[in-house]
């Protein structure tokens, strides 16, 4: 009892003082330098995201199973491969780690596409460098002691058949029939659709194709759904009828340097307008419901989808069928003059 009573004051005091720490930043807000350097010293969102970015980076060291380095090196050996003309021998700062990473990771990700890749890679770099130092050679030895040759080969660079598939009007008309949809039936989204969509998903660029995000699927308990959704002041008036929704995360432990730090940001973002439009072209609509960055909300989230600490939540979605009649706004678009120098 004694202790239900001292945490609920300790609760309140921080409620209060959060709250007269809001008031204090909106009445400094008439103020640009008093401002700026109040938030600089105090503001504690700042604060929160550069610990996170920190605490990322240390996890990135230290995690034996973080797979983003490798998939950045071997990017980069494919970047020296298809280069023109090719060096005789390249990568040499960064060979040693790409293969112990390599052997590594092959044990927990046997036979994932990633190692697949990777091997076919190194395989062919291994076999294209030429005039190396000797200490490559033990390097080589150690590679090809974990790695077979397939008979054919998946991953290899290529020369594509440039080949327009689609053409602009088919596309256009297609993007213009991708609107945000509000009003959902009952029905929840199978998992075998949403894979399918995350797939394509996966096939928007990423820096280094490291693909620095992860999404978050709720598609079967309502009841949860739309606790995930309170969490977010978007969706007011229709977020009831939503039976499935997403939380689009990056990866803050997917770099090694504070200047990347949005790069999670920008491959989770590019990789969700292809994702909600491969879900469209699978009969699903979706909203974007906007993330306001809340450090003590967000972690909260975090928390509930058991997402990881060095997550950062960009944005929820929320998808499913429509609803008879479901209407959708016009939305009106800025015509290229203004979202360009043309
Ligand atoms: C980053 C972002 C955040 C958004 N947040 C919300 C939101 O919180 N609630 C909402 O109803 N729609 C939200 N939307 C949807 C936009 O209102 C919508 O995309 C825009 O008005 C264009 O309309 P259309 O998608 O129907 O063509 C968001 C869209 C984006 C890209």
């Amino acid at each position: 009892m004694k202790s239900i009573v001292h945490d609920n004051f300790i609760k309140n005091s921080l409620k209060k003082f959060i709250l007269f720490f809001d008031n204090i930043n909106l009445f400094l807000q008439n103020n640009n330098l008093i401002w700026r350097w109040f938030n600089y010293i105090f503001d504690y969102s700042f604060f929160q995201e550069y610990t996170n970015v920190i605490s990322g980076i240390f996890s990135y060291r230290n995690d034996e199973d973080n797979y983003f380095e490798y998939r950045r090196n071997i990017h980069r050996l494919e970047k020296g491969l298809i280069s023109y003309p090719r060096k005789d021998f390249f990568a040499s700062d960064y060979i040693r780690k790409t293969v112990s990473l390599f052997i590594t990771l092959s044990e927990k990700h046997e036979k994932t596409e990633m190692i697949k890749w990777g091997g076919e890679v190194l395989n062919l770099y291994f076999n294209c460098i030429k005039n190396y130092p000797n200490e490559i050679e033990i390097l080589k030895n150690s590679f090809y002691k974990i790695y077979r040759t397939e008979k054919k080969s998946n991953y290899l660079p290529y020369i594509p058949s440039f080949k327009n598939l689609i053409n602009h009007d088919q596309l256009g008309d297609f993007f213009k029939n991708k609107k945000s949809v509000r009003y959902f039936n009952e029905n929840h989204v199978s998992d075998k659709i949403i894979k399918k969509a995350l797939n394509t998903a996966s096939l928007a660029p990423s820096g280094c194709n490291r693909q620095t995000y992860e999404y978050y699927v709720f598609n079967k308990k309502y009841k949860f759904v739309q606790e995930v959704l309170n969490f977010s002041a978007g969706t007011k008036g229709w977020g009831k009828t939503v039976h499935n929704c997403i939380v689009l995360v990056a990866k803050l432990d997917a770099f090694n340097h504070k200047n990347s730090r949005h790069a999670g940001h920008v491959d989770g973002i590019l990789s969700l307008s292809y994702f909600i439009l491969a879900l469209k072209s699978l009969g699903v609509e979706s909203c974007l419901i906007n993330w306001v960055d809340n450090p003590i909300v967000e972690k909260k989230l975090l928390k509930k989808i058991k997402a990881k600490i060095n997550d950062k939540i960009l944005i929820t979605i929320a998808i499913g069928y429509p609803s008879e009649n479901s209407q959708v706004a016009f939305s009106s678009r800025l015509e290229s003059n203004y979202i360009s120098n043309l």
